[in-house]
This record gives C-alpha cells, structure tokens and sequence, in this order.
C-alpha cells in the first residue's frame, strides 16, 4: 500500500526498486560465493551474504534516488526533461549530433540566445523587437523575431486565450526558441506571456543563461489610450472576453534582466539601452573565432 502511494506519486520509483532488487540478487550471490571461497564454509558465506542483501539494498536504493536528483553528466536535454516532467513521450533516447551549438556560434562569429519580451498589449513589444532585429541584422547578427500575433496565425493558431492556452503558446513557442537558438540564431521573443510560471518554464526549456527576460513596462492606461489593435475598447465593452489587463492577470516580472519604462522611453532609447547591454554577450572568445579563420585560410 505504501509502495503504491508512492509510486503513484512519482513513476520513477518503481524502476528503481525493481532495480535495487535485481541488483542485490546478483550481488548476494556474487558476495556468497567469495566469502564462502575465502572462508571455506558455505554457513559463513551465506549469513555473510544474508546480512548484505538488507545492508546494501537499502544503500543501493537511497543512492539511486539521490542520483536520480543530480543533473551532473546529463545533456542539457535529459536535464531538461527530468525538471519539466510531465512529457507523455516514452521510449525516446537523446540522439547526440556532431556539430554543436558552439561550432555554429563560431562559424556564425557571435553566441546565440533569447531576448525574451514581456508585457501588457500595446507596451511597445514588438516595436522594439521589430527595431532592435533591424539594428543586428544590419550588424551581422542572424537573429529572428518570433511574435505573438504572427505565431498564433499560424503553428499556434489551435490556442485560444485562455491560462491553459496562454500555457502551452508560451511552451511551444519556448522549444522552438531554444531549437532556433540552438541553431545559432539570436531570437527576439515578444509574447504578453502574462504568468510567471510559464515565464519560468519557459526560463526552464531555453536554459537559464540563454533567456533574458526584458519587461516591457508601459502603464495600462497608456496602452489602453494607444489602443494600436483597437482591442482594448472591446475589451473594455466586453467583446474580448479574458483580456490581459482587463480581464485577464498580468504577472509582473520580479526580477527581470532590463526594463524599458516603454510610457517614457522612446523606442531608439529603448532599442540603443537593450543593444548595450547585450553586445558583450553576442561575444564570442577571440580564439574561437581565430579557429574559423584558420580553418578558412587553410580551404
Ligand atoms: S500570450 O498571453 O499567450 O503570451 P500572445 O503574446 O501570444 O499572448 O498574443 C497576444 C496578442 O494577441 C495581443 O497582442 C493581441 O493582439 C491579441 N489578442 C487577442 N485576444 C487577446 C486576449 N484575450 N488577451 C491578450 N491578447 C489578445
């Protein structure tokens, strides 16, 4: 009963049990065999051996479990995956591919990561997105501007508004950023992305260091005033039901990597302060780069 509880709880103790059982019955008769060679009495080397089977089972176990917690020498996508959980996919093994992000950031002459945007409707996301792919596209840097309104006309158009669809636009878009990125380009990410939780998993899937998180804070009577889309007087009338900042939550952002106080900052200030601060990140180490150089002198 209490075994049942607890893997109900989480699966993955069954396997390990299992394990712990198979193990020590081939370590109990491995460990019987040479004690009863070296002492030369079979009723010695089985109590030695009975003695163990409990000693070790229970050592094997916690050892298991407490491996199963450690991330160290997985690929980052096995790490992923054991944080995220909740995958219904079973039977799939990483497949491991030559060229690696950091060849491709090499051959690319910059790193590759996620700007991600935040904020209510109308704050000037995608302005400054628009902007700033604009200024590192003119400066060499592959990069891509991933949208809300653009994805949910097209791979996430099935998703409608609500916590649970709002859920899985973030997730999906979340993997196809950390794919991009992963690709070696710069993805600027603009999504409302109103819940912290799915900021986080998103923080989660692309990688800690790889997500910057910039909220994009504009006070909700300027974008109601804006009004770009004409979406929040219908909201307002009721028309749009669920509306973020209407009738819907936006989860403000408790430590993000920049803010651009987008109500007061113009969009160039708001563009030349996120470029600052990303530039030394773009770098890649010199040697890195001489590596491509000689590698292109040599062809
Ligand atoms: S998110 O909340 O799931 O991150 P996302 O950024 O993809 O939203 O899409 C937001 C865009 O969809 C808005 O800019 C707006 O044009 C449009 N939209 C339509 N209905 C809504 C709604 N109920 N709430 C927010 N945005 C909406």
């Amino acid at each position: 009963m209490f075994i049942d509880n607890l893997i109900s709880k989480d699966p993955s103790i069954k396997r390990h049990i299992v394990k712990t059982l198979t193990w020590r019955l081939v370590g109990t008769i491995d460990t019987i065999i040479l004690s009863t060679i070296i002492t030369g009495n079979v009723t010695v080397g089985a109590k030695i051996g009975g003695f163990e089977l409990f000693t070790k089972m229970l050592l094997y176990y916690f050892h298991e479990r407490v491996w199963y917690r450690i991330n160290f020498g997985l690929p980052n996508r096995e790490r992923r995956a054991l944080k995220l959980k909740g995958g219904v996919a079973k039977n799939i093994h990483f497949q491991k591919f030559k060229i690696s992000r950091s060849q491709r950031n090499t051959q690319n002459r910059h790193t590759s990561f996620v700007i991600w945007f935040t904020g209510l409707s109308g704050s000037g996301k995608s302005t400054l997105a628009n902007g700033l792919e604009e200024l590192l596209f003119k400066r060499n840097i592959k990069c891509y501007a991933l949208d809300g309104d653009n994805v949910r006309l097209g791979l996430n158009s099935d998703l409608d508004f609500s916590a649970e669809g709002r859920k899985e636009n973030i997730r999906r878009v979340a993997e196809i950023s950390q794919l991009m990125s992963d690709a070696g380009v710069l993805v600027i990410a603009s999504f409302i992305s109103p819940f912290k939780e799915d900021r986080e998993r998103a923080k989660t899937i692309i990688g800690e260091k790889n997500f910057l998180e910039i909220f994009v804070d504009c006070p909700l009577d300027v974008c109601e005033e804006r009004d770009t889309k004409g979406l929040y007087s219908k909201a307002i009338k009721g028309e749009i039901k669920e509306f973020t900042g209407i009738s819907s939550p936006y989860e403000r952002p408790e430590n993000p990597y920049l803010t651009i106080p987008s109500g007061t900052m113009s969009v160039k200030e708001g563009i030349d302060y996120i470029f600052k601060n990303i530039e030394q990140k773009l770098r890649l180490e010199k040697v890195a780069v001489d590596e491509v150089d000689a590698k292109e002198a040599k062809s």
